[in-house]
């Protein structure tokens, strides 16, 4: 069959990754996919955004299946402008992709059906939001209602911080329209971890566990970022928690957009804060997790195109997962600088050394061929490299040492990605 993905970072490189590994694709497309991405399929230069030119290359392609990679394009739609073309697509539509894409949504969501989360408020005015914050306990959380890249919540220590986030967010519009409505939330404390899940409408399966780095910097310090390296299981991610998630988080969300005439089909990722007092929902995304992503397929045995399908088709629940007794750990390499200011263009060498050896990717997130074929950088996030092993630890080691291949100017990456094991 032939397959097109939507999507052009190292979510997007995994996935594609993945499905090339099926024994059912023939042919597999990405738009606009990048440099790494081109080695497994054909790149199609097309805007994640640009859905009549999306469509029209399916329908001339006969394309069988379409994936949407990025939240940008689900929100706005993608899958239902697929749908309505007489295309298979896997991902939510725009009714439930608000999931994601509102947090006012998800929050009152998990309110009105019980499920485990942060208390909090949401405000349309930025008069009310700074009247309430001057009461409310610190540390507090704000956070833009809208997409924001993953950028768009302030934690807030002390008073003066919360009025200049509220300011920032609302009146100075830092993430344009995403801030006119805030969601401020309890501080919660905990170890994060991440749960995607593949869903059909009704049924839930759940992926093997992760864990982001967020912040640019060793020890959680610096900006927030897109994400700075992951790994895979997490081993705060128990059995016990795992059976709490099932019954009262993860089944309900499913039942709960069912109920409200918002079915969701496709990716449901959880992030989760593991409190003292249980797991709660920090929020929802309505698609892979980058670079969850990047930890967790390659450690998946199943053919990732027949769990597409059985999640289209409605018939998940005849459907195992299964994941490698092993782990994963990802450390990205980034431009220094990011996620504020940073070179592009800057060529990259050392990649061959990641050719024939099994268990050693390099996701490209940011890369692209320039004029001269040369592989260079072309964003903060460069690549995901990625490393098995037999346990965290060896996965660690493996990833670090591969991390080192890769040579490009002003190369930066954590040097703590994983830390956390030792605690475990
Ligand atoms: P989100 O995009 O909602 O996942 O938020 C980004 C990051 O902010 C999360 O990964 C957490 O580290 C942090 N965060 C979000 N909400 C809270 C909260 N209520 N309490 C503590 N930290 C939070
Ligand atoms: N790694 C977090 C996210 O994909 O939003």
């Amino acid at each position: 069959m032939k397959v097109l993905i939507v999507g052009g970072g190292g979510r997007e490189h995994a996935i594609a990754w993945k499905v090339a590994r099926s024994k059912r694709v023939d042919k597999l497309y990405c738009a606009p996919g990048n440099a790494g991405i081109a080695q497994v399929a054909e790149c199609v230069n097309i805007g994640v955004m640009d859905f009549e030119k999306l469509t029209a290359f399916a329908k001339e392609q006969d394309i069988d299946l379409t994936i949407i990679g990025p939240d940008d394009p689900l929100a706005a739609g993608a899958a239902d402008a697929f749908q309505a073309a007489g295309l298979k697509v896997f991902g939510p539509g725009k009714d439930a992709a608000i999931l994601e894409a509102s947090k006012a949504f998800s929050k009152d969501l998990m309110k009105k059906y019980h499920i485990p989360t942060a208390a909090y408020e949401t405000f349309d005015s930025p008069e009310a939001a700074l009247a309430y914050v001057e009461t409310a306990a610190l540390p507090i959380v704000l956070k833009a209602d809208g997409l924001a890249l993953g950028k768009g919540v302030l934690i807030c220590r002390t008073r003066e911080e919360a009025r200049e986030g509220v300011r920032s967010l609302m009146m100075d519009r830092q993430f344009g329209t995403a801030g006119d409505r805030i969601v401020v939330e309890e501080f919660m404390t905990g170890r994060e971890v991440s749960v995607l899940s593949f869903v059909d409408g009704k049924t839930v399966r759940v992926m093997t566990s992760a864990q982001d780095h967020k912040r640019a910097r060793d020890g959680d310090e610096g900006l927030n970022t897109g994400g700075m390296g992951t790994f895979s299981p997490s081993p705060f991610y128990t059995e016990e928690v795992d059976a709490f998630c099932r019954e009262k988080i993860f089944q309900p969300t499913v039942d709960a957009m069912r109920a409200e005439g918002r079915t969701f089909k496709g990716i449901i990722f959880f992030g989760l804060m593991l409190t003292e007092k249980g797991p709660k929902v920090l929020e929802y995304n309505a698609r892979f997790g980058d670079p969850e992503t990047q930890v967790v397929l390659p450690r998946m045995k199943n053919d990732i195109v027949d769990v597409f399908e059985a999640c289209i088709d409605g018939t998940l629940d005849q459907v195992e997962l299964d994941f490698e007794d092993n782990a994963a750990v990802c450390v990205v390499l980034a431009s220094d600088g990011y996620p504020e200011h940073y070179e592009k263009g800057l060529p990259i060498s050392g990649l061959e050394e990641f050719e024939g050896r099994e268990g050693y990717y390099a996701f490209h997130a940011g890369s692209k061929f320039d004029d001269r074929g040369r592989i260079v950088t072309n964003g903060g996030r460069v690549l995901g490299v990625t490393a098995l092993g037999e346990d965290l630890k060896k996965a660690r080691a493996n990833a670090y040492e591969a991390a080192q291949w890769v040579r490009f100017d002003n190369k930066y990456m954590r040097r703590d990605i994983g830390k956390a094991i030792d605690e475990a």
